[in-house]
């Protein structure tokens, strides 16, 4: 169970699942105490550290520090920063690191990182000698927010994104807020739109506190950041303790990801320049055109979901082909759309995309679509036209 120290700063929030629960550990400034919280729940196994170049360099000897004066012996292995490195070879790298550190399955694999080490460390933790214990420490939004949380790990072959995991349930997740101040603001904002994803599918007052709290959390306000963080993870965990191998309710979290994936996809493979996040935010957007036109959703609702995503500086309309007049020069991201040639990209080939997704059953493309701010349902009867409206309507 949780023996956190009780002078500590952090909240707690559990993952529930019988035996296999576990504490999300959320403070500001707390990475200095890891090692205390993985002995008091690992004991004094040994540690191997799993992270990115960027992030080991940020981080990594704080970590191996702390544990060290919890009397833990570690190793450490980075890749190179990036989605390419969630990829088989990657896996095979580690592995040989692995067995030149004699690891054994008394040892324990800490992820620190964003989303991606965390899933290729956890995919690693799952079947290196057929599962070793995993600790996550997550160190980008998105990872703290939605990632390290629910046990779904796995990397990238080319033929998908994530087609080959597993699902493999920390011991405990460890996140620092206090990581972000160096995390650069474009990917601070893909975990933001994970964050009003949360708001719309499962909680209307928290998505009314980010409309009044944009400010301070984009100022990156230690108190704000905390409580941001504690809230997202407690929407997961309660939609991930229901419905753990997403056999009905955990797919409400693809809210949004049909159509941006499909985007991000396509996109990405043209050459675009387009962040998961951002994808998001145009897929929430589409989602929330469609729910209109199924009458879940009012207009003013639909609106208020632009205006916050806007307000975390991510795109709601991709700009026509000669129109990236409203993308400021000097924006990292700060404006609200994405310049971007998607009448040029066919309609059809998008929505071939989405037919593609591993979330398809049947052939029928299932929707988690808004019902309303703060809840959401299931729509699989959409029509190829309706689908293939909303997205052009991103356009406008
Ligand atoms: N397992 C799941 O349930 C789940 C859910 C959502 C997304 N994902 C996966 O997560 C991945 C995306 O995660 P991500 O957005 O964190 O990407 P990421 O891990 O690539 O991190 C983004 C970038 O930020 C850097 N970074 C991370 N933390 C930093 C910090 N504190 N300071 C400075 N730089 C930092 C990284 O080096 C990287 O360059 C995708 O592969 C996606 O498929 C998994
Ligand atoms: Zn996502």
């Amino acid at each position: 169970m949780i023996h956190y120290p009780s002078d500590s700063p952090a909240r707690t929030v559990t993952v529930d699942l019988g035996q296999r629960s576990y504490p999300i550990y959320i403070g500001s400034d707390i990475l200095g105490r890891f090692g205390e919280a993985f002995e008091s729940h690992c004991g004094r196994r040994r540690a191997v550290i799993i992270s990115d170049q960027t992030v080991w360099d940020l981080y990594g000897p704080t970590v191996e520090q702390s544990l060290r004066r919890a009397n833990v012996e570690t190793q450490a292995v980075s890749v190179p920063p990036g989605e390419k490195s969630k990829c088989l070879a990657m896996v095979e790298m580690i592995y040989g690191r692995l067995f030149e550190f004699s690891t054994e399955r008394s040892d324990v694999i800490v992820a620190l990182g964003g989303g991606v080490v965390g899933d290729l460390a956890g995919f690693v933790a799952a079947t290196f000698k057929r599962g070793l214990p995993y600790v996550q420490v997550p160190s980008s939004l998105l990872a703290m927010v939605d990632s390290s949380i629910g046990g779904k790990t796995g990397i990238n072959h080319p033929r998908g994104k994530n087609m080959i995991g597993a699902f493999h349930q920390p011991q405990m997740v460890f996140a620092d807020c206090a990581t972000l101040k160096t995390l650069p603001a474009r990917e601070l904002g893909c975990g933001l739109a994970e964050t009003v994803k949360h708001g719309i599918i499962r909680d209307a007052a928290f998505f009314a506190s980010l409309e009044a709290n944009s400010q301070p959390i984009l100022a990156l306000e230690p108190d704000r950041l905390i409580e941001l963080v504690e809230r997202n993870c407690r929407i997961k965990a309660a939609v991930v303790s229901a419905d753990e191998r997403e056999a009905g309710l955990r797919g409400i979290l693809n809210c949004g990801h049909t159509i941006g994936h499909a985007l991000e996809t396509v996109w990405a493979s043209r050459g675009g320049d387009i962040h998961h996040g951002e994808a998001v935010s145009l897929g929430l957007v589409a989602a929330g055109r469609l729910a209109l036109r199924r009458s879940l959703l009012r207009p003013d609702e639909l609106e208020r979901i632009r205006q916050l995503l806007g307000s975390f500086r991510l795109p709601v309309r991709i700009e026509p082909p000669g129109g990236p007049e409203a993308i400021p020069a000097n924006a990292d991201r700060a404006a609200c759309a994405l310049p971007g040639d998607l009448p040029e990209i066919p309609l059809a080939t998008l929505y071939e995309a989405m037919r593609h997704d591993k979330k398809v059953q049947a052939g029928r493309i299932r929707f988690a679509l808004p019902k309303s701010i703060g809840n959401c349902v299931f729509q699989d009867d959409l029509t190829e036209s309706e689908i293939k409206q909303a997205i052009s309507s991103l356009g406008e």
